[in-house]
């Protein structure tokens, strides 16, 4: 266990980032931990949840994903019995729990508020899921240490909540949900009431730790970056539906929506017209796209993020764009140039390297040349999805 703290310090972001969305994990198993089928929930006329079909597999780090207000939470309640569903089933690890209290059912969770016992000490707050359960005093302490170990906060035992900082805390009851062992963690926005320099740690070392215990867990949020960072897949929902399920990458590289496409990311949408299964037009000019099923005529958005766009210098590349830098945004790793497409209405956000801003003399009112790559272009419709 001493080498949970080492593991969690250790990784960079760039590293986890490059765990979670671009190779196989082995860590995840066959095995079902958790089936949702035809969930849904109303409060009164209002549905919040519209049949969520849903497999969450043994060791998946899964995170709900969408605006505020789309059912995330709803959903993490009703997987917990604390909200019970209108419709649908749940069953985990083989055995149907849709009708269970939530004390017959086998999770931890963590809420955004970290809503420790305040009159409590560290060590008491942790051991609090332990007691009635018939463990010998030696027993109790030795898992509360075992704990304390595991989130870096051996020592504090004594401790009452108020004496600790938000992310300690928000450890503190990380480990209370993780002290009887549950088979799912279930995670709501644990951390979001965090500033963003804890929250960006935290993430790595709840993401770390969990990959040490292997235990299934859900966690809600509405920060893309931390369910890019984080999860192993990703369920992007939106009013109450699932839009896409999918490995970070898949969601970021292949958005099945344009809700989803810029929901995660940034995006660009440019008005263009179908002229054939893999080209649109965009004014008068012809490009090629991913393959579509749209049919010819159709108004139609040609979809590319920022830093798809290629900016090429006259004369190098077929179906560049002709356009003028309008706005320079400085974002610390990278520029985003806003441009002014010359020969049609439209502006395109365009992600450039400072060595190509160099290279090619980037400055406002310049005049560039952008080129759209076949594979980046992605066809939506126009209304919404
Ligand atoms: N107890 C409730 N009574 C009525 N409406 C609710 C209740 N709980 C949630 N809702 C509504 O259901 C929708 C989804 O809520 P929630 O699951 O909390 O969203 P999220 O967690 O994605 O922000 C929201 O429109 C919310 O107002
Ligand atoms: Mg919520």
């Amino acid at each position: 266990m001493g080498d949970v703290m080492r593991t969690m310090q250790q990784p960079s972001l760039a590293a986890l980032v490059g765990q979670t969305a671009f190779m196989p994990d082995s860590d995840v198993s066959e095995s079902i931990c958790l089936e949702i089928e035809g969930l849904s929930k109303s409060f009164g006329a209002f549905v919040a949840l519209n049949t969520i079909d849903l497999t969450i597999y043994e060791g998946e780090f899964v995170c709900f994903l969408g605006p505020s207000g789309c059912g995330k939470t709803t959903l993490l309640r009703a997987i917990a019995g604390l909200e019970p569903q209108s419709s649908g089933r749940i069953v985990q690890m083989g055995k149907e729990i849709s009708h269970l209290p939530p004390q017959q059912r086998d999770f931890g969770i963590v809420f955004q508020s970290y809503a420790l016992f305040p009159n409590l000490t560290i060590a008491d707050n942790i051991a609090y899921g332990l007691r009635n359960q018939g463990h010998s005093r030696q027993a109790l302490q030795a898992r509360v240490h075992e704990l304390m170990c595991l989130i870096g906060l051996e020592g504090s035992e004594k401790k009452y909540p108020a004496q600790l900082s938000g992310g300690q805390q928000q450890r503190v009851a990380l480990a209370r949900a993780l002290a009887t062992k549950p088979g799912l963690l279930l995670l709501d926005e644990p951390l979001s009431a965090l500033d963003a320099q804890v929250r960006v740690h935290l993430r790595q070392q709840i993401k770390a730790l969990q990959k040490t215990l292997g235990v299934t867990t859900v966690m809600v949020t509405h920060d893309q970056e931390e369910a890019l960072t984080m999860a192993d897949r990703i369920v992007v929902m939106n009013h109450g539906v699932i839009e896409q399920i999918g490995t970070p990458e898949e969601v970021y590289r292949h958005p099945k929506s344009a809700f989803v496409a810029q929901f995660v990311g940034n995006m660009n949408f440019l008005s263009a017209e179908v002229c054939s299964p893999t080209a649109v037009m965009l004014g008068a000019q012809r490009y090629t796209t991913q393959p579509h099923a749209f049919e010819n005529k159709r108004p139609v958005h040609l979809a590319i993020r920022p830093e798809e766009v290629v900016l090429t210098s006259s004369g190098q590349a077929d179906s560049q764009l002709e356009a003028r830098v309008i706005h320079i945004e400085y974002l610390g790793a990278f520029l985003r140039l806003t441009c002014d497409v010359t020969s049609a209405d439209i502006q395109l956000r365009v992600d450039i390297q400072h060595a190509d801003a160099v290279q090619h003399q980037i400055q406002l009112g310049k005049d560039v040349h952008l080129a759209l790559p076949a594979a980046s272009c992605r066809v939506f419709r126009q209304d919404g999805n």
